[in-house]
Protein backbone atom coordinates (compact mmCIF):
# COMPACT_ATOMS: atom_id res chain seq x y z
CA UNK A 1 0.00 0.00 0.00
CA UNK A 2 1.50 3.17 -1.20
CA UNK A 3 1.45 5.85 1.20
CA UNK A 4 2.44 9.83 0.30
CA UNK A 5 4.74 11.48 2.96
CA UNK A 6 5.31 15.80 2.48
CA UNK A 7 7.86 16.67 4.08
CA UNK A 8 9.60 13.09 4.30
CA UNK A 9 12.54 14.33 4.54
CA UNK A 10 12.01 16.64 7.23
CA UNK A 11 12.72 15.78 11.44
CA UNK A 12 9.20 14.15 12.05
CA UNK A 13 9.17 13.24 8.21
CA UNK A 14 11.81 11.34 8.08
CA UNK A 15 11.05 9.61 11.29
CA UNK A 16 7.59 8.77 10.17
CA UNK A 17 8.48 7.23 7.05
CA UNK A 18 10.83 4.81 9.17
CA UNK A 19 7.73 3.90 10.84
CA UNK A 20 6.06 3.49 7.69
CA UNK A 21 8.53 1.78 6.15
CA UNK A 22 8.70 -1.10 9.03
CA UNK A 23 5.15 -1.40 8.91
CA UNK A 24 5.36 -2.56 5.31
CA UNK A 25 3.88 0.46 3.48
CA UNK A 26 5.39 2.02 0.65
CA UNK A 27 6.52 4.78 0.99
CA UNK A 28 6.59 8.37 -1.85
CA UNK A 29 7.81 11.27 -0.39
CA UNK A 30 7.63 15.11 -1.68
CA UNK A 31 10.38 17.13 -0.09
CA UNK A 32 11.40 20.28 -1.96
CA UNK A 33 14.46 20.24 0.47
CA UNK A 34 14.07 24.11 1.66
CA UNK A 35 14.77 23.05 5.00
CA UNK A 36 16.16 19.37 4.81
CA UNK A 37 18.89 17.30 2.67
CA UNK A 38 18.75 14.17 0.17
CA UNK A 39 21.53 12.65 2.60
CA UNK A 40 18.60 11.85 4.91
CA UNK A 41 17.50 9.23 2.61
CA UNK A 42 20.34 7.15 3.59
CA UNK A 43 19.56 7.43 7.25
CA UNK A 44 16.20 5.84 6.53
CA UNK A 45 17.20 2.64 4.26
CA UNK A 46 20.45 2.54 6.57
CA UNK A 47 17.47 2.19 9.67
CA UNK A 48 14.39 0.64 7.54
CA UNK A 49 16.42 -1.49 5.07
CA UNK A 50 13.94 -0.19 2.25
CA UNK A 51 14.76 2.99 -0.15
CA UNK A 52 11.24 4.94 -0.31
CA UNK A 53 10.71 6.63 -3.87
CA UNK A 54 11.66 10.60 -3.78
CA UNK A 55 10.49 13.28 -5.85
CA UNK A 56 11.88 16.98 -5.60
CA UNK A 57 9.17 19.01 -6.25
CA UNK A 58 7.42 22.45 -4.41
CA UNK A 59 3.93 21.72 -3.62
CA UNK A 60 3.59 25.64 -4.18
CA UNK A 61 3.35 24.74 -8.10
CA UNK A 62 -0.15 23.49 -8.47
CA UNK A 63 0.50 21.82 -12.19
CA UNK A 64 3.14 19.57 -10.04
CA UNK A 65 1.03 18.27 -7.67
CA UNK A 66 -1.79 17.74 -10.48
CA UNK A 67 0.83 15.26 -12.45
CA UNK A 68 2.03 13.68 -9.14
CA UNK A 69 -1.30 12.71 -8.46
CA UNK A 70 -1.86 10.90 -12.25
CA UNK A 71 1.22 9.90 -11.76
CA UNK A 72 0.64 8.12 -8.33
CA UNK A 73 -3.06 7.38 -8.73
CA UNK A 74 -2.53 4.52 -6.19
CA UNK A 75 -1.89 6.48 -3.09
CA UNK A 76 -4.05 5.05 -0.04
CA UNK A 77 -2.77 7.89 2.23
CA UNK A 78 -1.07 11.01 2.70
CA UNK A 79 0.73 12.24 5.45
CA UNK A 80 0.97 15.85 5.04
CA UNK A 81 3.97 17.26 7.38
CA UNK A 82 5.44 20.25 4.25
CA UNK A 83 5.37 23.71 5.90
CA UNK A 84 7.42 25.90 6.97
CA UNK A 85 7.24 26.38 10.46
CA UNK A 86 9.84 29.08 12.30
CA UNK A 87 7.57 31.45 14.60
CA UNK A 88 9.61 34.00 14.50
CA UNK A 89 10.23 33.97 10.83
CA UNK A 90 6.37 33.87 10.23
CA UNK A 91 6.08 37.27 11.72
CA UNK A 92 8.50 38.91 9.35
CA UNK A 93 7.24 36.98 6.55
CA UNK A 94 3.62 36.35 6.55
CA UNK A 95 3.26 35.79 3.04
CA UNK A 96 6.00 33.15 2.73
CA UNK A 97 4.03 31.26 4.92
CA UNK A 98 0.26 31.76 3.74
CA UNK A 99 1.79 30.89 0.52
CA UNK A 100 3.60 27.70 1.36
CA UNK A 101 1.35 26.52 4.19
CA UNK A 102 -2.11 27.08 3.16
CA UNK A 103 -1.98 27.32 -1.02
CA UNK A 104 -0.12 23.59 -0.51
CA UNK A 105 -2.97 22.25 1.54
CA UNK A 106 -5.71 23.62 -1.22
CA UNK A 107 -3.93 21.83 -4.18
CA UNK A 108 -3.10 18.42 -2.32
CA UNK A 109 -6.76 18.35 -1.45
CA UNK A 110 -7.87 19.58 -4.86
CA UNK A 111 -6.30 16.10 -5.74
CA UNK A 112 -7.93 14.08 -3.02
CA UNK A 113 -11.24 15.24 -3.70
CA UNK A 114 -11.28 13.49 -6.96
CA UNK A 115 -10.28 10.14 -5.66
CA UNK A 116 -13.28 7.53 -4.57
CA UNK A 117 -12.40 7.77 -0.89
CA UNK A 118 -8.92 9.72 0.44
CA UNK A 119 -7.55 9.38 4.13
CA UNK A 120 -5.23 12.34 5.28
CA UNK A 121 -2.77 13.29 8.53
CA UNK A 122 -2.53 16.59 9.15
CA UNK A 123 0.60 18.08 10.90
CA UNK A 124 -0.90 20.61 13.56
CA UNK A 125 0.36 21.86 16.70
CA UNK A 126 -0.01 22.71 20.20
CA UNK A 127 0.20 26.47 19.23
CA UNK A 128 -3.17 26.63 18.20
CA UNK A 129 -4.18 26.39 21.46
CA UNK A 130 -2.22 29.84 22.65
CA UNK A 131 -1.99 30.34 26.39
CA UNK A 132 -4.60 27.69 27.14
CA UNK A 133 -6.63 28.25 30.43
CA UNK A 134 -6.49 24.96 31.71
CA UNK A 135 -3.76 22.67 32.30
CA UNK A 136 -3.34 19.64 30.95
CA UNK A 137 -4.88 20.87 27.60
CA UNK A 138 -8.11 18.68 26.10
CA UNK A 139 -8.78 18.99 22.33
CA UNK A 140 -11.55 20.87 22.75
CA UNK A 141 -10.15 23.87 24.37
CA UNK A 142 -10.84 26.88 22.70
CA UNK A 143 -8.77 28.26 19.81
CA UNK A 144 -7.32 31.32 21.01
CA UNK A 145 -6.32 33.88 17.87
CA UNK A 146 -3.11 32.74 16.76
CA UNK A 147 0.22 34.49 18.34
CA UNK A 148 2.09 34.18 15.55
CA UNK A 149 1.04 33.86 11.45
CA UNK A 150 2.62 30.15 11.47
CA UNK A 151 0.20 29.52 14.19
CA UNK A 152 -2.29 30.70 12.20
CA UNK A 153 -1.82 28.81 9.46
CA UNK A 154 -2.08 25.70 11.11
CA UNK A 155 -6.10 26.99 12.66
CA UNK A 156 -6.64 27.96 8.81
CA UNK A 157 -5.46 24.27 7.76
CA UNK A 158 -7.44 22.91 10.36
CA UNK A 159 -10.65 24.96 8.88
CA UNK A 160 -10.09 24.34 6.07
CA UNK A 161 -9.64 20.23 6.64
CA UNK A 162 -13.13 20.44 8.43
CA UNK A 163 -14.62 22.49 5.67
CA UNK A 164 -13.71 20.18 2.72
CA UNK A 165 -14.16 16.52 4.40
CA UNK A 166 -17.80 17.89 4.97
CA UNK A 167 -18.55 17.59 0.87
CA UNK A 168 -16.13 15.33 -0.61
CA UNK A 169 -15.01 11.28 1.06
CA UNK A 170 -11.67 12.57 2.30
CA UNK A 171 -11.31 11.19 6.16
CA UNK A 172 -8.62 13.16 8.27
CA UNK A 173 -7.10 13.38 11.50
CA UNK A 174 -5.50 16.73 13.08
CA UNK A 175 -2.85 15.34 15.24
CA UNK A 176 -1.68 18.74 17.48
CA UNK A 177 1.71 18.41 18.20
CA UNK A 178 3.43 19.23 21.71
CA UNK A 179 7.17 19.65 21.84
CA UNK A 180 8.85 17.30 19.14
CA UNK A 181 12.71 16.34 20.41
CA UNK A 182 15.11 13.88 20.30
CA UNK A 183 16.67 11.81 17.77
CA UNK A 184 16.09 7.86 15.80
CA UNK A 185 18.10 5.65 18.64
CA UNK A 186 19.77 4.22 15.78
CA UNK A 187 21.47 8.15 14.77
CA UNK A 188 20.87 7.53 11.71
CA UNK A 189 18.52 10.55 11.69
CA UNK A 190 17.53 13.58 13.44
CA UNK A 191 17.25 17.12 14.07
CA UNK A 192 19.15 19.14 11.37
CA UNK A 193 18.40 23.08 12.28
CA UNK A 194 19.49 25.80 10.02
CA UNK A 195 21.66 28.33 11.39
CA UNK A 196 20.76 29.04 14.82
CA UNK A 197 18.58 27.22 16.73
CA UNK A 198 15.57 28.19 17.34
CA UNK A 199 14.20 25.63 19.83
CA UNK A 200 15.40 24.98 23.23
CA UNK A 201 16.53 21.38 22.88
CA UNK A 202 19.05 21.77 19.38
CA UNK A 203 20.27 24.70 20.99
CA UNK A 204 21.32 23.06 23.96
CA UNK A 205 23.05 20.24 22.51
CA UNK A 206 25.21 22.32 20.38
CA UNK A 207 25.91 24.52 23.40
CA UNK A 208 26.64 21.20 24.92
CA UNK A 209 28.77 19.75 21.92
CA UNK A 210 30.73 23.45 21.80
CA UNK A 211 29.29 24.83 18.92
CA UNK A 212 27.31 27.78 20.90
CA UNK A 213 28.66 29.88 24.25
CA UNK A 214 25.76 29.31 25.83
CA UNK A 215 22.43 28.61 25.92
CA UNK A 216 20.36 32.11 26.84
CA UNK A 217 16.92 30.92 29.18
CA UNK A 218 13.99 33.39 27.97
CA UNK A 219 12.86 34.21 30.84
CA UNK A 220 12.38 32.85 34.64
CA UNK A 221 9.66 35.09 35.82
CA UNK A 222 6.78 33.36 34.51
CA UNK A 223 4.14 31.74 37.15
CA UNK A 224 5.71 28.51 37.42
CA UNK A 225 7.49 26.60 39.81
CA UNK A 226 10.78 27.24 38.92
CA UNK A 227 9.60 30.33 37.54
CA UNK A 228 10.62 28.82 33.83
CA UNK A 229 8.11 28.27 30.84
CA UNK A 230 6.89 24.88 31.01
CA UNK A 231 6.24 22.45 28.04
CA UNK A 232 5.65 18.94 26.81
CA UNK A 233 8.74 17.38 25.67
CA UNK A 234 7.67 14.23 22.86
CA UNK A 235 9.98 11.60 21.66
CA UNK A 236 10.41 12.51 17.75
CA UNK A 237 9.50 8.72 17.61
CA UNK A 238 6.81 8.35 19.70
CA UNK A 239 5.31 11.07 17.66
CA UNK A 240 6.24 9.13 14.36
CA UNK A 241 4.72 6.14 15.91
CA UNK A 242 1.19 8.13 16.46
CA UNK A 243 1.30 8.91 12.90
CA UNK A 244 1.41 5.37 11.54
CA UNK A 245 -1.67 4.13 13.97
CA UNK A 246 -3.65 7.14 12.74
CA UNK A 247 -3.06 6.50 9.17
CA UNK A 248 -4.64 2.87 10.27
CA UNK A 249 -7.46 3.81 11.65
CA UNK A 250 -8.27 6.16 8.94
CA UNK A 251 -7.28 2.93 6.38
CA UNK A 252 -9.34 0.53 8.45
CA UNK A 253 -12.24 2.65 8.72
CA UNK A 254 -11.99 3.36 12.23
CA UNK A 255 -12.51 6.51 12.71
CA UNK A 256 -15.50 8.26 14.17
CA UNK A 257 -15.98 11.22 12.67
CA UNK A 258 -14.80 12.49 8.95
CA UNK A 259 -12.72 14.97 11.12
CA UNK A 260 -10.64 14.02 14.45
CA UNK A 261 -8.43 15.58 16.47
CA UNK A 262 -5.48 13.82 18.57
CA UNK A 263 -3.14 16.36 20.92
CA UNK A 264 0.18 14.39 21.19
CA UNK A 265 2.46 15.16 23.91
CA UNK A 266 3.38 12.80 26.91
CA UNK A 267 1.09 14.24 29.12
CA UNK A 268 3.88 15.68 31.29
CA UNK A 269 4.88 19.36 31.60
CA UNK A 270 8.61 20.06 32.16
CA UNK A 271 10.01 23.84 32.41
CA UNK A 272 13.54 24.84 30.80
CA UNK A 273 15.29 24.31 34.32
CA UNK A 274 13.76 21.05 33.97
CA UNK A 275 15.45 20.62 30.81
CA UNK A 276 18.84 21.38 31.26
CA UNK A 277 18.89 19.38 34.30
CA UNK A 278 18.27 16.05 32.52
CA UNK A 279 20.60 17.28 29.61
CA UNK A 280 23.22 17.75 32.30
CA UNK A 281 22.56 14.36 33.68
CA UNK A 282 22.39 12.17 30.61
CA UNK A 283 25.51 13.96 29.39
CA UNK A 284 27.88 14.44 32.63
CA UNK A 285 28.29 17.89 32.15
CA UNK A 286 27.59 21.38 33.23
CA UNK A 287 25.65 23.80 30.35
CA UNK A 288 26.36 27.29 30.36
CA UNK A 289 23.39 29.50 30.38
CA UNK A 290 22.32 32.66 31.23
CA UNK A 291 18.76 34.12 32.24
CA UNK A 292 17.74 36.94 29.81
CA UNK A 293 14.03 38.25 28.48
CA UNK A 294 11.37 36.41 27.74
CA UNK A 295 10.85 35.90 23.98
CA UNK A 296 7.66 37.57 22.42
CA UNK A 297 5.32 35.02 21.87
CA UNK A 298 5.87 32.57 24.09
CA UNK A 299 3.42 30.90 26.31
CA UNK A 300 3.69 30.31 29.85
CA UNK A 301 2.92 26.76 30.02
CA UNK A 302 1.40 24.09 27.47
CA UNK A 303 1.59 20.66 28.42
CA UNK A 304 -1.08 18.35 26.16
CA UNK A 305 -4.36 15.91 28.27
CA UNK A 306 -3.16 12.66 26.62
CA UNK A 307 -6.73 10.81 27.15
CA UNK A 308 -8.48 10.82 23.89
CA UNK A 309 -5.02 9.85 22.49
CA UNK A 310 -4.58 7.19 25.16
CA UNK A 311 -7.79 5.83 25.00
CA UNK A 312 -9.23 6.80 21.83
CA UNK A 313 -6.56 6.63 19.22
CA UNK A 314 -4.59 3.77 20.98
CA UNK A 315 -1.59 5.56 21.46
CA UNK A 316 0.91 6.86 24.12
CA UNK A 317 4.55 8.15 24.31
CA UNK A 318 6.80 5.37 25.74
CA UNK A 319 9.89 7.83 26.04
CA UNK A 320 11.02 10.11 29.21
CA UNK A 321 12.79 13.21 28.83
CA UNK A 322 15.61 11.77 29.54
CA UNK A 323 15.69 9.02 27.10
CA UNK A 324 14.49 11.94 24.45
CA UNK A 325 17.25 14.05 25.42
CA UNK A 326 19.76 11.32 25.81
CA UNK A 327 18.90 10.72 21.56
CA UNK A 328 19.22 13.87 20.92
CA UNK A 329 22.89 14.40 22.49
CA UNK A 330 23.62 11.02 20.60
CA UNK A 331 22.71 12.82 17.62
CA UNK A 332 24.15 15.77 18.22
CA UNK A 333 27.81 14.33 19.22
CA UNK A 334 27.52 12.03 16.01
CA UNK A 335 26.99 14.43 13.54
CA UNK A 336 29.62 17.36 15.34
CA UNK A 337 31.92 14.74 16.40
C1 LIG B 1 10.58 25.82 24.27
C2 LIG B 1 10.85 26.60 25.55
C3 LIG B 1 11.26 28.94 25.16
C4 LIG B 1 15.02 28.41 23.00
C5 LIG B 1 7.69 26.03 19.00
C6 LIG B 1 6.50 26.25 18.11
C7 LIG B 1 5.68 24.99 18.04
C8 LIG B 1 6.57 23.87 17.57
C9 LIG B 1 7.72 23.69 18.56
C10 LIG B 1 6.56 23.63 15.19
C11 LIG B 1 10.15 27.97 25.56
C12 LIG B 1 12.50 28.25 25.75
C13 LIG B 1 13.84 28.17 23.68
C14 LIG B 1 16.10 29.05 23.68
C15 LIG B 1 14.78 29.14 25.68
N1 LIG B 1 7.10 24.13 16.29
N2 LIG B 1 13.74 28.53 25.00
N3 LIG B 1 15.94 29.40 25.00
O1 LIG B 1 8.27 27.83 21.39
O2 LIG B 1 7.37 25.88 22.78
O3 LIG B 1 7.23 25.78 20.30
O4 LIG B 1 8.45 24.93 18.56
O5 LIG B 1 5.64 22.89 15.07
O6 LIG B 1 4.64 25.18 17.11
O7 LIG B 1 5.69 27.25 18.67
O8 LIG B 1 9.43 25.56 21.40
O9 LIG B 1 11.78 24.87 21.68
O10 LIG B 1 11.28 27.20 20.78
O11 LIG B 1 10.86 26.69 23.18
O12 LIG B 1 14.66 29.48 26.87
O13 LIG B 1 17.21 29.30 23.11
O14 LIG B 1 12.25 26.86 25.64
O15 LIG B 1 11.09 30.22 25.75
O16 LIG B 1 9.75 28.25 26.88
P1 LIG B 1 8.05 26.37 21.56
P2 LIG B 1 10.91 26.09 21.69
Amino acid sequence: MKILVTGGLGFIGSHTVVELQNEGYDVVIIDNLSNSSEEVLKGIVAISGKAPIFEKMDLREKASVQSFFNKHHDVAGVIHFAASKAVGESVENPLLYYENNINTLVYILQELQQKPEANFIFSSSCTVYGQAERMPITEDASIQVAMSPYGNTKQIGEEIITDVTKVTNINAILLRYFNPIGAHPSAEIGELPIGVPQNLVPFITQTGIGLRKELSVYGDDYPTPDGTAVRDYIHVVDLARAHVIALQRLINKKNVAKVETFNLGTGTGSSVLEVIKAFEKVSGQKLPYKIVDRRDGDVTSAYANTDKANNGLGWKAQSTLEQAIASAWKWEQKIRG
